[in-house]
């Protein structure tokens, strides 16, 4: 029998901060995967939920004042509030500080303890505390995080080592094995250069140097490493060690893992060994996608530019917000969120595409039959379009199922966004207001109108995971609301399931036009009111803003600095480092070797033969134990996405920039 039931995580989200639209992103997601498997026939299960332990949380507690729990209750409130404007359709939220959680964490921990494959020792080294991780002074680059570029600090504690090198061989056959596991791709061959094939060292798992955690219970000085405590959330939610394993036998393992691109190395490295160590199977897949940024730069309550998913539901509806995010962006790769690019998208595709696409058709309906929707002809299908309107809304369907299969939401929303632009061109074609003058035609009328009213049903059966709210409203206007089997997947097998006879009533339009102009006001007033309420920020109008002035250098002392083109020739990661390769590059008389922080942003093939700025005369520094001498250019976004600088015609390496 073949499995019918899905199984599906998001991160679970440290509550110490606010989340934004950001975080939304990965959550809206999710949920339209779950409901889009629901929709098609599978017992889905859709976890999310909250983070709450660690030296991280507890600060931001201390700094707000509050004790701990306190504090994160708070945060969870809210978090629950913006899921439930989301109309996200969780099955459970998991907090890592519910009993039912703790217990599953200590068992798992006395188990591994048990077993051997943890030991007592000793930690000294540095841990970056934004990003909960231990690194090794040979990671640390210049002080900072090798993964978020923040500093670390140094610890010396006792603490428990799990075997990591025992079961590296293990899951790096799995993975070789096993190609979906890691997606997208080039996340895979990250983990396996820079990490696995280099050799893992065993990691710490306790901490003792503050005492918000889950403690060790043979040990009560010791906290459980928040990763270990927070990965089991997967399974701790499924009753994992709780007495009542149902849940798990029926939904472990985890169809896919979603999660930001930032914490694939916890999900396929540390997570799947944990797992290998407890007898249990991996995940399916573990799918990293990439981060939502901003035009302006990182979204960060100090800049004044936080884009507050609570604002954008409350003004535009949490339908408008969603489909933004699914549609946006194609999913596994960096997307730029901005006002002007999500307002356009609304009066583009929901308002003239969707929007006018129900409102002609009903307001037709009701100008030429009085409001019934018209029987098409018998004999029908005579004419093309009729017959490739009816083959598109027909095709949808399972093109859309392929392309969810894989991930690819906006694919499936672009797809779907086809069937609505085919039912369009329909009416352009057929001229109905035309037909409407002639009494002969008036059969081909009614034909092509409930071909219009069929196809929009299909199209809100097929809106309902991206969009659940808007197909009601569709229903509602096309008088089949309360005919439950006309909303099922089942009803889109066959073409003509909606009988004539049915009153359909023209109402509100579904998305009205914005103004941008004044939108993008709106927008930008709230996120200023919002910036200083938090006395984060003066208030500044956008002009202000971007006079606001630099420090001056001289010509003299730019003079001092030497920029030249350079050709890079080959270009290496640098083993057990995830951003960093090692290049070399055609400087005109001479090649160098440099390594740069951009493993993250390029892969090795495609630098290879680019022309980039270079700045030569740089005192050559040793990262990693390999020479770096000089420096290549490149913009950074605040929120880290890395672009290189480029000559803009064909020049020869070794020319200088003056
Ligand atoms: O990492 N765009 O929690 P978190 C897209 N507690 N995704 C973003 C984003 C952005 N601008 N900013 C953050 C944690 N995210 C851990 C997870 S799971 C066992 C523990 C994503 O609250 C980020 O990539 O810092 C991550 O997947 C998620 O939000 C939660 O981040």
């Amino acid at each position: 029998m073949s499995k019918n039931t899905y199984y599906i995580t998001t991160p679970i989200y440290y509550p110490s901060n606010k989340l934004h639209i950001g975080n939304s992103y990965t959550t809206v997601a999710a949920d339209a995967l779950a409901r889009f498997k629901r929709l098609t026939g599978f017992d889905v299960r859709f976890l999310t939920g909250t983070d709450e332990h660690g030296q991280k949380i507890q600060r931001s507690a201390a700094d707000a004042g509050k004790e701990p729990q306190v504090f994160v209750d708070e945060i969870v409130a809210w978090i629950k509030d913006l899921w439930s404007a989301l109309d996200i359709s969780y099955d459970d939220f998991i907090r890592t500080t519910e009993p039912r959680h703790k217990q599953a964490v200590e068992q798992i921990f006395n188990r591994l303890y048990q077993q051997g494959d943890i030991y007592k020792g000793r930690y000294e080294g540095w841990y970056c505390t934004p990003c909960e991780s231990f690194w090794t002074a040979r990671q640390v680059e210049d002080g900072n995080c090798p993964d978020c570029g923040r500093p670390v600090e140094k610890v010396a504690e006792e603490g428990y080592f799990f075997r990591m090198s025992k079961y590296a061989p293990r899951l790096l056959e799995h993975i070789n094995a096993n190609p979906d596991f890691i997606q997208p791709v080039s996340r895979k061959n990250e983990m396996i250069n820079n990490f696995l094939k280099p050799g893992l060292e065993d990691l710490c798992v306790s901490r003792t140097t503050f005492d918000w955690g889950i403690p060790v219970s043979f040990d009560k000085k010791h906290v459980v490493y928040v990763w270990l405590d927070a990965l089991s959330n997967y399974i701790s939610a499924l009753g994992y060690g709780s007495g009542d394993e149902s849940l798990l036998h029926k939904y472990w393992p985890a169809d896919v893992h979603l999660i930001g691109k930032d914490i694939v190395r916890f999900h396929t490295i540390y997570w799947p060994i944990f797992l290998m160590a407890l007898g249990l199977p991996l995940p399916r897949q573990v799918f990293g996608h990439g981060w939502l940024i901003l035009k302006e730069g990182k979204m960060s309550k100090s800049k004044g530019n936080v884009v507050d998913p609570m604002v954008l539901i409350q003004r535009y509806g949490s339908d408008s917000v969603r489909y933004f995010l699914l549609r946006e962006i194609p999913f596994g790769t960096d997307g730029v969120f901005s006002n002007e690019s999500m307002l356009q998208r609304i009066n583009t595709d929901l308002a003239n595409d969707l929007g006018n696409l129900l409102s002609r058709t009903v307001t037709m309906v009701e100008r030429f039959f009085g409001g019934i929707i018209p029987a098409p002809a018998v004999k029908g299908n005579a004419y093309p379009s009729d017959r490739e309107l009816r083959e598109t809304a027909l095709s949808t369907p399972s093109k859309m199922v392929k392309l969810m299969d894989n991930l690819q939401l906006s694919g499936a929303l672009e797809v779907l966004w086809a069937l609505i632009r085919r039912s369009n061109k329909y009416i352009d074609e057929n001229t109905p207001w035309a037909l409407a003058k002639k009494e002969e035609e008036k059969e081909r009328l009614g034909t092509v109108l409930y071909n219009l009213c069929e196809s929009l049903r299909f199209i809100s059966v097929l809106l309902l995971p991206f969009m659940p709210r808007t197909p009601e409203r569709i229903w509602s206007q096309l008088g089949i609301r309360s005919m439950g089997n006309l909303h099922v997947w089942k009803s889109l097998q066959e073409w003509g399931q909606l009988k004539p006879g049915i009153k359909a009533q023209r109402m509100d339009d579904l998305f009205p036009r914005l103004d941008l102009e004044q939108e993008l006001k709106y927008l930008l007033e709230r996120e200023n009111d919002k910036a200083v309420k938090e006395g984060k920020k003066e208030r500044d109008t956008v002009e202000e803003k971007e006079e606001k002035k630099v420090d001056l250098i001289s010509i003299d002392d730019f003079a001092r600095v030497d920029i030249r083109v350079a050709e890079i020739l080959s270009a290496e990661p640098v083993p057990k480092t995830d951003k960093l390769l090692k290049l070399i590059l055609n400087i005109g008389e001479e090649e160098r070797q440099v390594v740069a922080g951009i493993a993250l942003h390029y892969s090795s093939e495609e630098l290879i033969g680019k022309k980039v700025l270079f700045v030569s005369n740089l005192k050559p520094v040793k990262l990693r134990g390999l020479l770096s001498e000089g420096m290549i250019l490149a913009a950074t976004s605040p929120e880290g996405k890395v672009v290189l600088t480029a000559v803009d015609a064909d020049i020869a390496p070794g020319s200088k920039i003056s």
